[in-house]
């Protein structure tokens, strides 16, 4: 079939970044440069005082502190504060030869000191807005610190719940994570990355990590071009028209070719197609790692290999410091790869201003005076209430009434002041979150409420990677007491799920349940109580569906952040009226995974018939216990018939698509309206659904509103068999409604001119 719209870069022309001309000061700092101090600064190290990755072996803090005087370093991860980092800096300014600045990086993923959701949480909010403005806090807060650079935003799409790192991302979808990754980019580095109060961001894990087979955290990757095309890159090639100033490897192989050796991702599409101007660093070891991974036989070919295949700074690798030397002296590298690669890190430097004033970021009294400070607080707050997505409310029993109601409150999560902290919790102090116990007493009547732990499931630790729980011990200790407690309440409301590094970088798991002994507290306090308002603590879905028809709430939070407990106070007690909508589907059971709406239809899907010869199981449905979008209010939206605007659109049109919202119930609603189409017949077999827009609309009882999106062929745009962007004419069926599974349908057809 001919195609009658293809090009090649147009899609994301709109927005493209002009890259930024090299200033005569960096080449002729690179003409002063030894091939040495060029090397030197493509080399990364962790501080000894908090690592993200397995210890390094063979070095001591001393000898770290000898690379930087040396000129043999050119950033540091994990060095924080204002002191830390002035001192290190110090170093590198006044005792190297040539003074190059270091640039400090960070994992900065969901705030530095305040912390917001997680940001599979924050996607939940639906509002890429909201993850800007967070991005910007963080950036004030991290860049008070001395931090120059975050390693976020991660931007890979992840369909697989038994995977550690699906908390770190956007969820399933790529227009959604396109959005957000978008609103992070844009958070972080703000319109002027010299600005002492911005930082870079870093596109991360480039490409496929998400992927990993079977979930288990760096393990292989299988991805056709197709799917790498349509879902996987699309987030990246958004962050870097956004101008993302770095990306990072994954360490995940794809087709064989580990992704840090990636000639063709890397330097073919990323530097060259894309036209990215700053730095690619490694995930951490990745380099070294080419060699387990069996693509190089040493550590020497190994950073051939990924400096060859465009990678340009080693993060704890010590692969380059110790061989590309050799390999330049040796006839077998260029050195105008070590140049290029020189030259991209340092113009990262001199965007931030490094080369101006090496200290300018650097400020105890910034420090102290903006970490935690009371309007970040008043946004970690607002947005973890609006990250709240609320599954199933029987009979209203929430929002929960203030004085009438005896409120037993159960679980040791709900107590918990660490957990709702997440994993990559940058400087948190450890325990500073508020409780969901607090909140509720807070907002509540305290008399009204009584707290019984119940078994114990959750080791919390302050460690990044803290000890997940013993989740095979078999303490009942509290179980009779929670059991009590509930049995003289009206209304029992059990804080269950993971703590906060139970879902984190390798922290996969075989089986989506609920660890230790949750599902036997729960079903004790449900033999005397059946009124039972589940509040989830999770960072991935988890499987509910052995309880979810016998309780009457289940409110999904994530692990919300600093202000915790009262967001979730706000959500419980009806301060907030919940509008959070799941960022991924939510799977009946780990059997499912990996699950996701987007999916092909297959030669033989499942229809309403009874068919034995379908694609599906014959123990199970296909359909997820919740689809992709979905979550209720304390109030009721109703969806009009969708409108039109023609039957037709062409190669140069605009298609209007609307619909009226009306809001049925009897308080003020927010409603994700959300809009997806489905190509019936491509070059190349096309999803079910794709989300192509969406928009939170809050309408007032009984308010209705005409809610339009405007559609171009742009939009619907895939990679096709022709290994170009494009679309053929046809017939577009569209949908605008609540989730994935449902909405007002309607249809099109695409012309040629
Ligand atoms: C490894 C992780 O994969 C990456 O996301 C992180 O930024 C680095 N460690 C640095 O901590």
């Amino acid at each position: 079939m001919r195609r009658i719209f293809s090009f090649m870069t147009a899609l994301f022309l709109a927005a493209s970044c002009t890259p930024p001309k090299d200033s005569d000061r960096i080449e002729e700092l690179l003409a002063t440069m030894t091939l040495e101090e060029k090397i030197g600064q493509l080399n990364q190290y962790t501080s000894r005082w908090e690592m993200t990755g397995p210890a390094p072996e063979n070095d001591t803090a001393q000898e770290v502190l000898e690379l930087i005087r040396a000129g043999r370093m050119g950033s540091m991860l994990n060095v924080v504060g204002a002191e830390a980092t002035r001192n290190a800096q110090r170093l590198a300014v006044e005792e190297s030869r040539l003074g190059i600045p270091l640039i400090f990086g960070y994992d900065v993923i969901h705030g530095y000191r305040t912390m917001f959701p997680v940001p599979l949480g924050e996607a939940a909010t639906w509002e890429p807005e909201l993850a800007r403005r967070t991005a910007r806090v963080a950036a004030v807060e991290a860049s008070a610190a001395g931090l120059h650079w975050t390693f976020a935003p991660m931007v890979d799409i992840a369909r697989d719940a038994r995977w550690g790192r699906i908390v770190e991302g956007s969820g399933e979808d790529p227009f959604l994570g396109s959005r957000f990754a978008r609103a992070r980019v844009l958070g972080f580095q703000g319109d002027d990355l010299s600005a002492d109060n911005t930082i870079a961001a870093c596109a991360k894990h480039f490409a496929g990590y998400g992927f990993v087979e079977s979930g288990k955290d760096y393990n292989t990757v299988e991805l056709t071009e197709n799917t790498l095309q349509n879902v996987v890159l699309p987030p990246f090639r958004v962050c870097v028209d956004a101008g993302v100033a770095t990306f990072m490897n994954a360490f995940n192989e794809i087709g064989g070719v580990p992704s840090t050796a990636n000639h063709h991702l890397v330097r073919d599409l990323l530097k060259g197609e894309w036209g990215f101007e700053g730095f690619v660093v490694s995930d951490w070891n990745s380099v070294g790692e080419l060699v387990p991974q069996g693509v190089a036989a040493d550590r020497k070919e190994a950073a051939q290999l990924a400096l060859e295949a465009g990678c340009d700074m080693d993060m704890e690798g010590y692969c380059f410091v110790n061989h590309l030397e050799e390999l330049v002296n040796g006839g077998s590298m260029e050195e105008a790869l070590i140049d290029d690669a020189a030259r991209r890190v340092l113009r990262v430097k001199e965007q931030l201003g490094l080369f101006d004033d090496p200290y300018r970021y650097c400020s105890e009294e910034r420090e102290s005076s903006l970490l935690m400070a009371p309007e970040h607080m008043e946004l970690a707050r607002e947005v973890a209430r609006r990250s709240l997505v609320l599954l199933k409310n029987e009979g209203g029993i929430l929002p929960l009434r203030k004085q009438e109601q005896k409120i037993a409150v159960i679980g040791e999560l709900a107590a918990d002041k660490d957990s709702p902290l997440g994993s990559w919790r940058a400087q948190a102090i450890e325990g500073s979150a508020v409780s969901v116990v607090e909140g509720l007493q807070g907002a509540g009547d305290p008399r009204t409420i009584t707290y019984e732990r119940g078994p114990r499931f959750v080791v919390s630790d302050s460690t990044a990677f803290g000890s997940v729980p013993d989740i095979n011990s078999t303490d009942r200790t509290g179980l009779k007491e929670a059991v009590d407690a509930a049995a003289r309440a009206g209304v029992v409301v059990i804080v269950l799920g993971e703590n906060c590094f139970q879902s984190a970088e390798a922290k996969s798991v075989s089986d989506i349940r609920l660890k230790g002994l949750q599902l036997e507290l729960l079903d004790r306090v449900l033999e005397v109580n059946r009124n039972v308002v589940v509040v989830l603590m999770n960072g991935r879905p988890l499987d509910i569906s052995s309880f979810i028809d016998r309780v009457a709430a289940v409110l999904v939070t994530w692990h919300p952040g600093s202000e915790a407990g009262n967001a979730i106070a706000d959500v419980l007690y009806g301060a907030y009226n919940p509008s959070g909508r799941l960022p991924v589907s939510w799977p009946r059971t780990g059997g499912q995974l990996p699950i996701y709406y987007n999916h092909k239809n297959t030669g033989r899907p499942v229809t309403q018939e009874p068919n034995t010869f379908v694609s599906g199981y014959t123990d199970l449905t296909n359909d997820p216990l919740f689809p992709f979008g979905y979550g209720l209010s304390y109030t009721r939206f109703e969806y009009g018939d969708l409108v039109l605007s023609d039957s037709v659109l062409r190669a140069d049109g605009t298609l209007e698509v609307k619909v009226t919202v009306t809001n049925t119930g009897n308080l003020f609603g927010e409603e994700v309206v959300q809009l997806y189409t489905r190509d019936m017949v491509g070059s190349v077999t096309r999803p079910v659904r794709e989300l192509k827009g969406f928009s939170k609309i809050g309408l007032e009882p009984g308010e209705s509103r005409e809610v339009e999106f405007s559609l171009q062929p742009e939009d619907l745009f895939y990679f096709g068999a022709d290994g170009r962007w494009g679309i053929e004419p046809g017939t577009i069926r569209v949908w605008v409604g609540p989730n994935a599974m449902e909405g007002a349908e309607g249809s099109f057809e695409i012309r040629g001119n």
